[in-house]
């Protein structure tokens, strides 16, 4: 047992796994950039205030999840438990929309911190990649960021996922809705849970996506945001909806789904999968239009969206994800071929060749072995016998078919032999 172990709901990702990683990572970099987005990097510690002005007081993230501590110049500071808050205000303390035009669109890769129960597919440090695009009402660009988000999982081959959509109003529909649902839940009080007593004054949204059973049950018959809209959403919403007809992208309307962040306004959605248990949304985001205008900017209306790297990756076959493997082994047999072969090392590493040398002062044997642990596609191996007559042999350890390379051209044949498309 090691002396200094994880903290509960933190993890390593150990070689193997941290390629996938990579590997998904530089999908995600593609695609997004396909789309048009930039990256931005934002640091994981920010003033606290940022994220209870914009995920809001009532929520389960800023009243119970959020790492905050004081700073030693005494400011509150907290790990970032989302992507979205520091977007939004670097997107404004840089000025940006001046520097780069409106919409700005820009994704971000990054580990998140919630201190939450760990259960399966639920961790205190995640890794969230997400796309934000400030500036734009239009509601296709809601379609486009859906059709980005499907489109990801398209090229991850990741099936049976379900997009369920909602619109959640605006301040000028949102009251109404919130009035209407505290007249429904108000008879039920007494059967719901505590969390939801309070909810029901604070934030009464959020008892719509209480887990308690008896609370889900109450909840089946509760008013919903899309009847409650105003002109203005409804059209949003209806062409958004056709938007996604015409790209033929499946969604589910889910007319009691809410988020668990308070700065959403009109569309909301999820990316649910069946293969996770309790934790099945794999996606998650929505318009955010009055977040810019709360963080101190212009009114400025904007939408995005965070998928949880942690599940996506669980959900991706691994054997779409291509191995990495040393391409060579070199084997020197004694201290001259040692010598000799040293700097063919490094002049193959610089080609790109993954390679990895033994030592000289072990036998063939034991350096075959290590070759064969490293899982090398070739050996080459080099004795004071080859040495003398100018000559390599180079082993196909699939085939075990060997062959004889002249000294004299050592590099040229093994970089045009192994040089195959970068992996
Ligand atoms: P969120 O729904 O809180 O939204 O998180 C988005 C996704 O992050 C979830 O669907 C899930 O896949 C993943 N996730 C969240 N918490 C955990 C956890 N504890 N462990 C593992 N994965 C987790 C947001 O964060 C918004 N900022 C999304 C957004 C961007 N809305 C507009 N723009």
């Amino acid at each position: 047992m090691a002396k200094y172990t994880l903290l509960k709901g933190f993890k390593d990702l150990l070689p193997e796994e941290a390629e996938r990683w990579k590997w998904t990572e530089s999908i995600a970099h593609e695609t997004f950039s396909a789309f048009g987005f930039s990256l931005i990097r934002t640091p994981i510690l920010e003033a606290t205030e940022l994220f209870t002005r914009s995920i809001g007081e009532a929520t389960d993230i800023v009243e119970k999840e959020m790492y905050t501590f004081q700073d030693w110049d005494e400011k509150k500071v907290s790990l970032r438990p989302e992507g979205t808050a520091p977007t939004v205000r670097a997107y404004l303390e840089h000025n940006l929309a001046v520097h780069y035009g409106s919409p700005i669109k820009l994704y971000y890769l990054g580990p998140m911190f919630r201190h939450e129960r760990p259960q399966a597919g639920r961790l205190r440090q995640f890794h969230q990649t997400g796309a934000e695009v400030i500036g734009d009402l239009d509601p296709r660009q809601d379609v486009e960021l859906l059709s980005l988000l499907t489109h990801f999982f398209e090229r991850l081959q990741i099936g049976d996922l379900t997009l369920e959509i909602n619109s959640l109003g605006c301040p000028a529909c949102r009251p109404a809705y919130r009035a209407a649902l505290q007249a429904y839940f108000e008879q039920y009080l007494p059967e719901l849970c505590e969390d939801c007593n309070r909810r029901f004054k604070t934030n009464p949204l959020r008892i719509l996506d209480c887990k308690k059973d008896g609370c889900k049950e109450i909840t089946r018959n509760a008013p919903s945001p899309i009847d409650h809209l105003c002109a203005e959403c409804r059209d949003h919403f209806k062409a958004v909806r056709e938007g996604l007809e015409q790209l033929q992208i499946p969604y589910q309307l889910q007319p009691h789904l809410v988020r668990g962040l308070d700065y959403y306004t009109k569309t909301a959605f999820e990316l649910t999968t069946n293969k996770l248990g309790a934790q099945n949304a794999v996606a998650a985001g929505g318009r955010y239009d009055g977040l810019v205008e709360a963080l101190g900017g212009p009114p400025t209306p904007a939408i995005g969206f965070a998928l949880g790297m942690e599940r996506v990756i669980q959900l991706i076959d691994p054997a779409r994800i291509p191995a990495v493997r040393l391409q060579l082994f070199i084997a020197p047999l004694g201290k001259q071929a040692g010598q000799f072969l040293f700097p063919l090392l490094l002049a193959l590493r610089k080609k790109k060749i993954r390679s990895e040398m033994g030592s000289d002062t072990l036998g063939l044997k034991n350096q075959m072995k290590r070759a064969d642990r490293a899982g090398a596609a070739y050996v080459l191996i080099v004795g004071e016998d080859e040495m003398a007559r100018g000559k390599a042999i180079l082993r196909d350890m699939s085939t075990k078919v060997q062959e004889e390379i002249p000294l004299s051209t050592l590099t040229e044949t093994i970089v045009t032999k192994l040089s195959a498309p970068s992996s």
